[in-house]
């Protein structure tokens, strides 16, 4: 541990998040507490080209970064010289979204002295759990060893974490990430982007048993597919248009969510029994999924954590949770290195 973090009590991290369709930047005070939260979002931007245009990103990145900064700044009631780091996004994610928030950090830290650390976008998603928001009076602190699922547009990922930074990547998708397998479903039944909400709202005024989608288990890997879900999906919308019936979205959208979700629990689940880990995370942008919320959280076997809706979509306090225990860590990083040690999913 760095001896100098290691003696201050209160150590304030300001994180920028720039790696998608998010604008963001939050102050956190050790690395769990929300001093301030700013996230200016794009989805209205790219809702019309169906999905992220991702040169219309960055430019809007830039147009975004200082002001979301600025705001955070001032929410948080302090100045660049009461912080103690800056942590920022720096991969993975869009190239020309990512440099943008990449530049601010590295800006700031060259005109404040103050020290840089890169976050893995997917660190910061599994870190949202440790925050606690003000009123999460119930909030509980993931204890190791866990297993965490991580479900979000670009990724899906089951680890085992032994302890902070220690990762074993068990299995991740091998086509289609999750976030990603909503959103192409969604535009197959021409709902509005993005998908995983669009679902989600169709499928609760739908029946899950209406279809039966097949589930890919794979065997005894970890690994996850959904691409042959996808491709039912696609074949039963087809079969239907052909026979000149009426699309049952509704119900498409649910028995194609509760595939989803079957899928996700089952082998976290499996995971979590497997490597005797007591806690479980659920993180990233799927896990905002209220259907998956529910099946994962009933049973009293495990201690589940998912954060609050507000943490599940990309957000810049996640980026400071991730980058306070890296801090305290003694890492440091000066944007320069091709990968983030210790983080197997790069
Ligand atoms: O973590 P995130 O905000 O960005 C990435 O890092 O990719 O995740 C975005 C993904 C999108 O695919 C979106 O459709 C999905 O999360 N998502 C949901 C829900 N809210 C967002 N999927 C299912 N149900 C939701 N309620
Ligand atoms: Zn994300």
């Amino acid at each position: 541990m760095n001896p100098k973090s290691a003696k201050k009590n209160n150590i304030r991290i300001l994180a920028i998040e720039s790696s998608c369709d998010e604008t963001a930047a939050a102050i956190l005070l050790n690395g769990t507490h929300i001093l301030s939260n700013q996230v200016a979002s794009q989805i209205e931007l790219h809702a019309q080209y169906g999905g992220v245009f991702p040169e219309m990103a960055s430019r809007e990145h830039i147009l975004a970064i200082y002001p979301v900064v600025q705001e955070a700044l001032q929410q948080a009631h302090l100045g660049l010289d009461e912080l103690d780091a800056i942590a920022v996004t720096r991969g993975p994610g869009l190239a020309g979204s990512l440099v943008v928030g990449m530049n601010m950090a590295k800006a700031l830290s060259l005109g404040s002295g103050l020290p840089l650390i890169g976050v893995n976008h997917l660190e910061g998603h599994l870190y949202s759990a440790w925050i606690k928001m003000d009123d999460q009076e119930d909030h509980k602190t993931p204890e190791f060893p866990l297993v965490a699922l991580i479900v979000s547009g670009g990724h899906t990922s089951l680890i085992l974490m032994k302890d902070h930074h220690e990762y074993e990547n068990l299995g991740s998708t091998l086509d289609d990430a999750a976030g990603e397998a909503f959103d192409k479903v969604a535009r197959l039944l021409n709902l509005s982007y993005p998908g995983g909400p669009s679902i989600q709202k169709a499928a609760e005024r739908g029946s899950a048993t209406a279809f039966e989608f097949p589930r890919a288990r794979l065997g005894d890997s970890w690994d996850f597919s959904f691409s042959g879900l996808k491709t039912a999906v696609l074949r039963e919308v087809k079969n239907l248009q052909s026979d000149g019936v009426i699309i049952p979205v509704n119900d498409v959208a649910a028995s194609f969510q509760t595939a989803v979700v079957d899928i996700l629990v089952e082998k976290t689940f499996s995971a979590a029994e497997q490597f005797g880990a007591q806690h479980i995370i659920v993180a990233g942008g799927v896990s905002a999924n209220r259907a998956l919320r529910k099946a994962i959280s009933s049973q009293n076997q495990f201690q589940v954590h998912i954060p609050p809706l507000k943490l599940c979509t990309d957000n810049a306090a996640m980026i400071a949770a991730a980058g306070y225990f890296r801090f305290t860590n003694g890492y440091r990083d000066n944007l320069e290195m091709d990968v983030i040690p210790n983080w197997p999913l790069v």
